[in-house]
Parts: structure tokens; sequence; C-alpha cells
């Protein structure tokens, strides 16, 4: 053998053996043991729940294309559900971890999510959705990195932070259940928590993350509460937005950022005041008592205590408005696919269908519920998916039955049902979430990534259009609603499932303001849609069903 043919022969092996890691995408191994706790994070002691004997639970840290494997057992004495808010689970609403993709873990037993991140860079937060034990803990952070080839604008940070903020009720979640099951809000809450913690401010506080002078770091943050938006800020620093739900955004300063519920975004903080220590403040908005959790940074070669004097928070809707206005996508930055965000032109799409969902709250029987066009949504025994899957729809719920334009007798009565809304796969649609109520709302869609296009004061009307952002409005997955106004989003249907849209409240979730897109795989072809698994447990009527026919190529 020649020694040219002997080089080009180790060569190929060189890259079959390159092509071999590469070709095996990664695996994350996870085991959760999901327990009750006392926890104190308000000096009061209260029943929370732990994930491995942790409050808030364990982040997860993941890069595109992971293949992310979670074995949780449930030791609770309650059925168990974990979703992903936020990852696009792509092909895969069978592991969306929502009540009409999949069947609660009962007490007692495990099961294992086993599911695939893919090019959504950014940051995310995972909670329980079942029986609003989201109030107890069991949330935690989840963040997909850039695979190392794919070039992000911004210099690597020194580290980087989660920050979940979040109000906090002192009662057990079950307490808070029982409340809003015998027809009652859940009220206001007691505190505010940054990881877990609320700092005391008498100089005996530990800090939740240190910084080393000149060094700059990335601090993701989610509001993770159950009832309030937040105004986060960091004492004497501004923060450089970079990312928002898995987008780039152009980076701009802020003194402070308004974070609705179930939004997350990353901002970079550089080191560069005098060393001592200074809180982060996470306050409610638009609420007439404000309530404020503190968290403290200390500069590593710090000397001192932070300023008792806390930077004052923000005031009013229209500062609000105008600040969810300043974010905008960075249209030259590489998507996670080697080409930039703003090849992708929505604006230049042509409209299949507009759905209007108008919410509203009412009592029906005596007992407090929230609607979407006057329908509160009510979970099935049977997975939705489910019993579609296996030809069993009818005996299980109805598609179809609120209209896509609302009418106003619809905010006047409210009807409890399973909400499904059939939509064609593939067709790009706009959705106008319009609200009539006095408080903000958040709105939260699994599956996707949506473009918020406006977000105005007043009601919709089609002449809207004309205002729309149509060029750089951010591909994100939660947009709110201001008291008396309305938001606009638009999106393509492209991922074949049955995904949950829900009040990111999970208050207003949990009594009804939900509903589902049935985005149907019609040729059951596994170009579009993965298959269920075959061990996958099974619960209500498709129980000891025969498996339907294997989806085609
Ligand atoms: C989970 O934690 C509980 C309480 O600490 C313990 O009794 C149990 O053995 C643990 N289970 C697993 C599977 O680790
Ligand atoms: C997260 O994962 C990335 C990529 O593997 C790694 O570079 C980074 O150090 C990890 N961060 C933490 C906090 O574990
Ligand atoms: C439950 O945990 C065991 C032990 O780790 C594992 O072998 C099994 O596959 C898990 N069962 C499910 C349904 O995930
Ligand atoms: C947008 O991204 C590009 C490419 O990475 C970067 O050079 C630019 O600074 C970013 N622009 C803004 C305004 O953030
Ligand atoms: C959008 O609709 C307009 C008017 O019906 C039509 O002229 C145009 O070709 C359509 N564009 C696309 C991209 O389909
Ligand atoms: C959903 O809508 C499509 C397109 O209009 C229609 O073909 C299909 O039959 C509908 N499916 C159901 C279950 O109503």
């Amino acid at each position: 053998m020649g020694s040219m043919t002997m080089k080009l022969l180790l060569l190929c092996l060189s890259i079959g053996v390159i092509s071999v890691v590469h070709g095996e995408d990664p695996y994350l191994f996870f085991t959760w043991n999901v327990t009750y706790g006392t926890i104190s994070p308000l000096g009061v002691p209260q029943q929370g729940i732990l994930i491995n004997g942790e409050f808030p639970g364990p982040n997860i840290n993941s890069t595109t294309n992971n293949n992310i494997v979670i074995n949780v057992f449930n030791n609770l004495d309650e059925p168990l559900m974990f979703t992903w808010n936020g990852i696009q689970q792509k092909k895969n609403s069978w592991q969306d971890g929502t009540p009409g993709t999949m069947c609660p873990i009962p007490p007692g037993q495990n099961y294992t999510y086993h599911f695939q991140v893919k090019d959504q860079i950014g940051s995310y937060f995972y909670y329980p959705i079942t029986a609003m034990h989201r109030a107890g803990g069991a949330f935690g952070g989840l963040r997909i990195n850039s695979r190392l080839l794919i070039p992000v604008p911004y210099a690597d940070p020194e580290d980087d932070y989660t920050v979940l903020i979040g109000d906090w009720y002192t009662k057990s979640h079950s307490s808070l259940r029982k409340q809003l099951d015998m027809g009652r809000s859940m009220g206001r809450p007691d505190g505010v928590l940054i990881n877990g913690k609320n700092a005391k401010g008498d100089g005996t506080d530990e800090p939740l993350f240190n910084m080393t002078p000149g060094k700059t770091y990335k601090f993701r943050v989610c509001n993770v509460g159950l009832k309030n938006s937040l105004n986060f800020r960091i004492q004497g620093h501004t923060m450089k937005l970079v990312e928002m739900e898995g987008s780039h955004v152009v980076q701009n300063i802020y003194e402070s950022l308004d974070v609705h519920l179930g939004q997350c975004f990353s901002a970079l903080v550089t080191a560069d005041k005098e060393p001592m220590d200074y809180y982060m403040v996470a306050d409610t908005r638009f609420t007439k008592t404000m309530l404020t959790g503190l968290g403290i940074i200390r500069y590593t070669n710090g000397k001192g205590p932070a300023s008792p004097e806390l930077p004052s928070p923000p005031v009013g809707l229209a500062w609000s408005l105008n600040q969810a206005r300043s974010f905008r996508w960075n249209l030259t930055a590489s998507a996670a696919r080697p080409n930039p965000q703003g090849s992708y032109h929505y604006g230049a799409i042509n409209i299949t269908r507009t759905i209007k969902l108008v919410n509203s709250a009412r009592k029906v029987d005596g007992k407090l519920r929230y609607a979407i066009n006057g329908v509160s949504h009510i979970d099935t025994e049977t997975p939705l998916k489910y019993a579609q899957y296996f030809g069993v729809a009818d005996k299980v719920f109805k598609y179809d039955i609120i209209k896509d334009e609302p009418s106003a007798e619809a905010e006047d009565k409210i009807t409890l049902a399973p909400n499904v809304v059939n939509q064609t796969y593939r067709d790009f649609v706009e959705i106008i979430f319009e609200n009539h109520e006095k408080s903000i709302q958040s709105w939260h869609l699994d599956g996707f990534a949506f473009f918020p296009t406006a977000i105005e004061f007043g009601r919709w009307a089609p002449e809207k259009r004309r205002n729309y952002n149509l060029l750089d409005a951010i591909s994100r997955h939660t947009v709110h609603v201001y008291p008396g106004s309305w938001a606009a989003i638009m999106l393509t249907f492209d991922n074949a499932g049955m995904w949950n849209l829900r009040s990111a409240q999970p208050e207003r979730a949990y009594l009804g303001q939900q509903l589902y897109l049935s985005v149907e795989n019609v040729a059951r072809s596994l170009r579009d849609e993965y298959m269920l698994l075959d061990q996958t447990p099974l619960c209500g009527i498709v129980k000891g069903l025969p498996q339907p026919p294997p989806y085609g190529p």
C-alpha cells in the first residue's frame, strides 16, 4: 500500500470517527425525586414541593440537539406532570407535558420524559402543570446553548446566572387549590421571591451571585410567579438585553425590565461599579399594594453591604407599553441554522385565518370560572391527543365549540367543556387577544414561537393591521395584554400535534382560561409527527385499546 493511499485511508477513518461523534446527538440524563418538604421562604414554615430536596428545582443546562431524558419519581400523594415552558417539542406534543397530551404520573410511580431540544437558543423554565403544584415549587430554569459552530451576537460572558423571580403565597398549593375549587380566587400573594429566597436586608444575607470586577455576566430572568407582572432591576447597574424566549434581540440598555408571567429574557450586566453588595429588586406591577423581593449580588473584592436605598420602580401602564414596543428582533444575528433570523419574512406571508380570543371571568353555579370566547376549558380523563390518536375523539370532546369571531353574548355566559380548536397544519394565522377585563393578561402557546405584531390600548379592528410591526417583532412564546387592550400575534402552524394555549397565570388556567389547538397530521406521516411510543402509560378510555396502524413514511 502506497503511503499516499495510507494517508487517505487514515484521513477517511478520522473523518469517520468525527462524523460518528457528530451524528449521535448527546444525551443528558436526570433523575428527579419529587417530594413534599418544609420550606420557609418568607419566614413562615409551609409545605413545599421539592426536586431532589431542592427548592427551586435544579437547572437544566443543554445545547441544541441534546436529548434530554428525565426519570421523574412522583413521591407526592397526587398525580403529577411537568411541562417545559417554551420548548417547542418538534413533532412531539406527546412529551409536551399537558393534561391534553399525556397522562399524569400516579403517586408512587415514575415516568421518563424524553425529548430533544432544537434550534431555540435561550432561556426557559419547567414547572409542574397539575393541580396548582407550581404554588409549592418544583419549577426550575432550562437553558439551551448554541452549538459552538453557530455564533452568538455577544462575547462569552464570565458566567451565566439563572434568576427565577415570582410572587409567592405562604399557603400550600393544596389550600390554594381548595380555595379555587370552592369558587373563590386565590387572593393576593404574600411576597416576592428571587430563586426561592427574599433577602432580609439586615446585613446577614448570603449573596445569590458573585461578580468579579470588570467582568460581564449573563442574567437569565424568568417570571415563574402565580399572579403578578414584576419589574426587575439591579441597584446601580444597567442591563443590556440580548435574548428573549429564544430570539436574539436588538441590544438596548435598560435600567429596569417588566417581566410578565411566564416570560424570560437574558441580559448582560458588567461589574463596573464600586466593589460592594448590590440588590436585585423584583416588585409587583399594577397592584394597589406593591410587594418587593430582594436578592444580593456580591463583588468578589467587595467592601460592605448594599445600600438600603433601592432604585425606584417605574409607574404606569404607558411606561410598560413603551418598553414592550422597544423590544426588536436583531434581523442580522445568526439563527441557530446558518442564516440570519431576519431571513424569515413573516410580514410577507398571507394570513389564511384570523382568530379573535376574548377572555372573561364570571361565576358559574356560584363558582368563579375564566373563559375564552365563552368556553371555560375542563381537562378530560382521557388526554385529548390520545383520544384523537386512537380514533375515539367523538367520545371525549367536540371540535370547534368556540367561534373565530366571538359574539358579545359570549362574555355574558360561560359554558364548561373541553375547548379544542381545529387548526389546519402549516397555515399562517393571526390571533387577536382582546382583554376587556381590568387585570393584565399573559398568554403562552406551546409548540410554536410567534410574532407579536402589536400590543395596543382599546379594541382591535381590521384597520389596526396598518400599524402592525411586520418587520422585526420578536419571535417568542408569550404575549401580555394590558387591561382594556389587545395584542395580535402571527405564526405558521408548522408543528403537528395537540398544543395548549393558556393563561400564563396558573389560577386562570386552572379555572378554564386555556384551550388546545389541534394541528392534525391528517396524512399520518412520520415526516410530520412522531408516533406514540408503544410502552407509554395510558389512561381513560384508550386504556386497553389496540394500537392504531403505524404512520406512513
Ligand atoms: C425520594 O426521597 C424520599 C424522601 O427523601 C425517599 O424516601 C425515597 O427513597 C426517594 N426515592 C428515590 C427514588 O430516590
Ligand atoms: C452549560 O453547558 C455549556 C455547554 O456544555 C458549558 O459550557 C457551561 O459551562 C455549562 N454551564 C453550567 C453552569 O453548567
Ligand atoms: C422507572 O424507573 C426505573 C428505574 O430507574 C426505570 O428502569 C424505568 O424505566 C422507569 N419507568 C418509567 C415508566 O419511566
Ligand atoms: C445584531 O447582530 C449582529 C450580528 O451578530 C451584531 O453584529 C449586531 O451588533 C447586533 N445588533 C444590535 C443592534 O444588537
Ligand atoms: C397574497 O395575496 C395577494 C392578494 O390576494 C396575492 O396577490 C399574493 O400573490 C399573495 N402572496 C403570496 C406570497 O401568496
Ligand atoms: C379540520 O379542518 C380541516 C380543514 O378545514 C378539515 O379538513 C378537517 O376535517 C377538520 N377536522 C376536524 C376533526 O374537524
